[in-house]
């Protein structure tokens, strides 16, 4: 019998790597379909790389033929929300038609589980908070849009398929794995941590966009989410199907906000090192709280965040990036 394998589509990218670790980890054959699109590095000797497009057919259709993929867990997507507004077609095109690709290959081949990677970003502005899986999806960006779109693509295809899906609404995903060089390196940079972390280590400036938020502090407040404890979810969330268990969609976070200055204090108090910061205007796309109530995957995904500190998730993000930097200054000396 061959062993039970999954695809990960984006598994090159910062969530998917870590979500691929622990599959293979949990003795899942590991196929990771990205076509590296921001020129990212991945070392995943776990995994088997396959640099295409997921929407590749020929592609697709050779994977599922020869292996034996149990679930696709789809994380490939753009994600910039200032970039969905400027140019959406693209981000309509990427995450939602291409995903049609996916889908229709996953009928024909008779895959039927299926683990997409959501957002929080599809509610749009919060009429309440913590937000739970019932508050209104009314998203104000592309991004968020084409997030919901493909969600009601999966309601359909399940009603109407044997096709089974869980949808992870994720939070702000934050952290790495230093030990196993994961961790986020988009290109550009628009994260909050790894660009506080860069400021800290360059004394470069770091830029607040909107003081005068609705919150105690007027900065936004987030809940951030170790990417660990996110890929122990899709774990999770694939027992779940294989068990029987009905399509749903479940949001993934602490439960915790904590407002930017909240965050900057934090790094500030952790490393030793003061910032200068400027404060700029608000970015279109951002709503003033973020916080997810994640009570619905803890009941019935029997899921716990473990490693959502925010002490932890710091000191594993800077841990990263100086052995990014290490590993960069020595490929320049020595290679
Ligand atoms: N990072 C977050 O805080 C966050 C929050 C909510 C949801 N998400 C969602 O989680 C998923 C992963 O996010 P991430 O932060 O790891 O992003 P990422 O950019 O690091 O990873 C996405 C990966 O997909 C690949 N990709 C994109 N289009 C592709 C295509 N057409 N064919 C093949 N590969 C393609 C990229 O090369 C990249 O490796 C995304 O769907 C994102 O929308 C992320």
């Amino acid at each position: 019998m061959q062993q039970k394998a999954v695809l990960i589509t984006g598994g090159a990218g910062y969530i998917g790597s870590h979500t691929a670790l622990l599959m293979a980890q949990k003795g899942y054959k590991v196929i990771i379909l990205d076509n590296l699109g921001y020129q990212q590095t991945l070392h995943a000797p776990w995994a088997t790389f396959i640099n295409d497009d997921f929407a590749n057919e020929a592609t697709l259709s050779h994977i599922f033929r020869n292996y034996n993929i149990q679930a696709v867990m789809h994380f490939a997507a753009f994600i910039e929300v200032n970039a969905s507004l400027k140019d959406p077609r693209v981000y309509y095109q990427n995450n939602v038609t291409k995903t049609c690709t996916l889908l229709q290959s996953m009928l024909e081949h008779q895959v039927r589980h299926f683990i997409f990677s959501s957002s929080c970003a599809l509610y749009g502005i919060p009429e309440y908070t913590p937000i739970d899986e019932q508050h209104q999806k009314n998203p104000i960006t592309p991004y968020g849009a084409s997030k919901h779109m493909v969600e009601t693509i999966l309601h359909d295809f399940a009603r109407a398929y044997n096709f089974d899906f869980v949808s992870l609404r994720y939070f702000n995903a934050a952290g790495a794995q230093p030990e196993y060089n994961l961790g986020e390196q988009h290109q550009p940079e628009t994260h909050i941590i790894p660009l506080l972390l860069q400021a800290l280590r360059m004394q470069k400036p770091f830029k607040i966009f909107g003081t005068n938020y609705d919150t105690p502090d007027g900065t936004c407040i987030r809940d951030f989410l170790h990417v660990k404890d996110i890929a122990l979810a899709h774990y999770l969330a694939l027992e779940h199907l294989e068990q029987g268990n009905p399509s749903d969609c479940f949001n993934l976070g602490t439960g915790k906000g904590t407002s930017i200055k909240q965050l900057i204090e934090a790094a500030q108090k952790i490393f030793g090192v003061k910032l200068h910061i400027v404060h700029d205007k608000r970015r279109e796309g951002d709503p003033a709280i973020l916080v997810a109530n994640a009570q619905k995957a803890k009941q019935i995904l029997h899921w716990q965040p473990h490693y959502s500190d925010l002490k932890y998730i710091l000191h594993s993000a800077h841990e990263y990036t100086i052995k990014q930097l290490m590993h960069k200054q020595f490929m320049q000396t020595h290679v």
